[in-house]
């Protein structure tokens, strides 16, 4: 007798086996897909403007898409590693979309869908659509889902603000290219606010929405006050965790033609709170500063003790240098803002609207926190309280604000916008102040016990920049060999607050996930019954033992497992026998790994049954089992009819083990 081993067979699980052959795919364009529709060959359907979105958490993300007809969509999703020249495995996962009719002037309907369960460490291909058809392929990646990690952060793209889309979508896409071609492994794109310049023109978001960066990285969407004038923002970027109640729309009225709403996500210990700011006064019907203010406490509540950082982001800068520095809305928010946002713990603030770069002091309760803070300062180190507070310049190019002086009679505190003593140009908040015309993002890295903010430029004054290339401001001086793209304007690290005890952490890394498998005990050798014993010219007897099997299941799962095994017949070149008259009785010889003993199989000769010619069970271990290592065996006891001819007999004893 022989053993043979068999491949080790494991369960798999999965969503939904796709079926049906893909249809022809038409290319339309950029994120374009056509395809006939049962309904009406002759009208195919379209979907555009696909973005990949931030999810809840690090294993979500979402994916918002447009779509021409009001029909079933899903998104599908599998591991690229997966893919066969470019083609989806049957067992990829599928997440349904939902979805509305869009407002008139965007035509059409909206669709998405929330990816989830997504792993660490692997690169995913998806495709949103249908069976009868599916958009292009696109691919993002998942890094380890605990740890340091960068995200970017991008001012005001605003596209369509000069004037010319072409010049400010070619500033948005070499911005998006050059800082992720500098910040490969970048995890996120956070919004500042105003995505497009009118709410509701669809060739802006088209150009907007026209990057493939935006279908490879989570973009994070924030809204600005040209975005909040009509529905496009909402049908275009889906967030999670989204409260769409009235006091947090800016007319208090999420049915009207408008966008609103705050959201909060989870990823890697960084909690993220995305607020409305166009909803600040209760005199238009919304619930103003306050609403936002009670929404931040409930989810920093309810949340914040799930994660080590809290960021918060959101248009309208109350600390900025320029335009918008002395607007009387930011006034009223900053003395709304500041003082909860410093009893809340909040580590940094990002805001867009002024269309220039500020990092401000560490900020407490709407003052400066350490009045000796010097400006442009490497290195500051927040006191409970001390929250830190950046704007983002254009990220597009396509409008640059230009710094303003500081109110010289006004106060250094609160709604104030008075000049910093050590630093009388600058606003009494600001330690760092810019505007060069050239577009710029902000890195932010997050480490265990520092954030390493940055604003980098993405361009120089060169094309592309449309507000210069177009005059709408007279100077720019930068170039590419005093201020390169890549160059750093500011950085800063922020030491946080532990209070007053001592923060202790320890990194606890993947467990090896181990391992299950078998092998024979020792040389496999022939397992020889001998001859057999003609009893009474019934039967012939003969018995043995098989070769032992040694177990060994190191898995931190403890998933069950089992060994069975089967004989064929016995053969003697054309003689043969069943191996049904091969009966036995496992044993576990060494204890361990939870092993246990099958019970015993009786030869067919005694019980008419099927012996070992079929799968029977030598050993097994349940759910919960210990870890280790177990050596099973098996007394044979074979009993064959006594009309069987002389003859050297061998069959093969087949093993199988399964493990979930
Ligand atoms: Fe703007």
């Amino acid at each position: 007798m022989r053993f043979s081993k068999t491949p080790h067979a494991s369960g798999l699980a999965r969503r939904r086996v796709a079926a049906g052959a893909t249809a022809a795919v038409l290319g339309l364009g950029a994120g374009v897909v056509g395809f006939a529709t049962a309904a009406s060959a002759a009208e195919p359907t379209t979907l555009t403007g696909i973005i990949l979105g931030v999810g809840a958490n690090e294993s979500q993300r979402i994916v918002t898409w447009y779509s021409t007809a009001d029909t079933a969509q899903e998104v599908e999703v599998a591991p690229t590693a997966a893919l066969v020249n470019g083609e989806f495995p049957a067992n990829a996962a599928t997440f349904d979309a939902s979805g509305a009719a869009n407002i008139a002037t965007s035509g059409g309907f909206n669709r998405h869908a929330t990816i989830s369960s997504l792993r660490e460490h692997t690169s995913y291909s998806y495709r949103v659509g249908a069976q009868d058809g599916w958009s292009p392929t696109y691919s993002f990646k998942t890094q380890d889902f605990e740890g340091d990690y960068d995200f970017l952060f991008y001012g005001d793209p605003q596209i369509g603000s000069s004037g010319n889309v072409a010049k400010d979508q070619a500033g948005w896409q070499d911005t998006l290219d050059v800082s992720l071609a500098a910040n490969p492994d970048a995890e996120l794109l956070v919004s500042g606010g105003d995505q497009v310049e009118s709410a509701n023109t669809e060739s802006q978001w088209n150009a907007f929405l026209a990057p493939d960066k935006l279908r490879q990285y989570p973009w994070a969407a924030t809204i600005g006050n040209h975005d909040v004038g009509g529905k496009a923002y909402e049908q275009h970027l889906y967030t999670p965790n989204t409260d769409r109640s009235g006091p947090l729309y800016a007319n208090g009225n999420p049915a009207s033609n408008t966008s609103g709403g705050d959201y909060w996500y989870i990823y890697k210990d960084t909690l993220f709170v995305d607020l409305n700011s166009n909803s600040y006064s209760t005199t238009s019907g919304g619930g103003g500063d306050e609403a936002h203010i009670k929404y931040v406490t409930d989810v920093i509540n309810q949340h914040g003790a799930d994660a080590k950082w809290t960021v918060l982001v959101y248009h309208h800068a109350i600390y900025s240098p320029a335009d918008h520095a002395q607007d009387g809305d930011n006034k009223v928010r900053r003395v709304d803002f500041p003082t909860a946002f410093s009893k809340l713990g909040v580590d940094l603030v990002l805001q867009g609207h002024d269309h220039s770069y500020s990092r401000s002091y560490l900020v407490k309760n709407g003052e400066k926190a350490n009045p000796d803070e010097q400006p442009g300062a490497a290195d500051v180190f927040a006191g409970p309280g001390g929250v830190l507070y950046v704007t983002g310049n254009s990220s597009s190019g396509s409008k640059y604000y230009d710094i303003t002086e500081p109110a010289k009679d006004e106060a250094t505190s609160g709604a104030g916008n008075g000049p910093d003593p050590l630093n009388p140009d600058n606003y009494w908040y600001n330690s760092v102040q810019n505007q060069e015309h050239v577009r710029s993002y902000v890195k932010v890295q997050v480490r265990s016990d520092k954030l390493v903010v940055e604003n980098l430029r993405s361009g120089t004054c060169d094309a592309p920049n449309a507000a210069v290339e177009l005059g709408k401001v007279d100077w720019c001086h930068n170039t590419t060999a005093d201020q390169p793209v890549g160059s750093v304007v500011d950085k800063v690290t922020v030491h946080p607050y532990h209070g007053d005890g001592q923060a202790i952490q320890v990194s606890v890394p993947n467990a090896a996930p181990g391992e299950f498998g078998w092998t024979i005990d020792g040389y496999n050798g022939l397992v020889d019954l001998g001859t057999a014993v003609d009893h009474d010219a019934a039967y012939f007897g003969a018995t043995g033992q098989i070769n032992p099997i040694v177990v060994s299941d190191t898995r931190r799962s403890l998933a069950p497992w089992s060994i069975s095994a089967s004989a064929g017949d016995f053969r003697d070149a054309d003689q043969t026998f069943s191996g049904a008259y091969l009966g036995w009785t496992p044993q576990v010889l060494q204890a361990g790994a939870g092993a246990q003993a099958n019970g015993a199989v009786p030869s067919a000769y005694d019980d008419h049954g099927q012996g070992l010619s079929v799968s029977r069970g030598l050993g097994w271990a349940q759910q919960g089992h210990d870890k280790g290592t177990a050596k099973l065996g098996a007394d044979l006891d074979l009993k064959i009819p006594g009309n069987v001819q002389k003859g050297d007999y061998r069959t093969t004893l087949t093993i199988t083990a399964l493990s979930s």
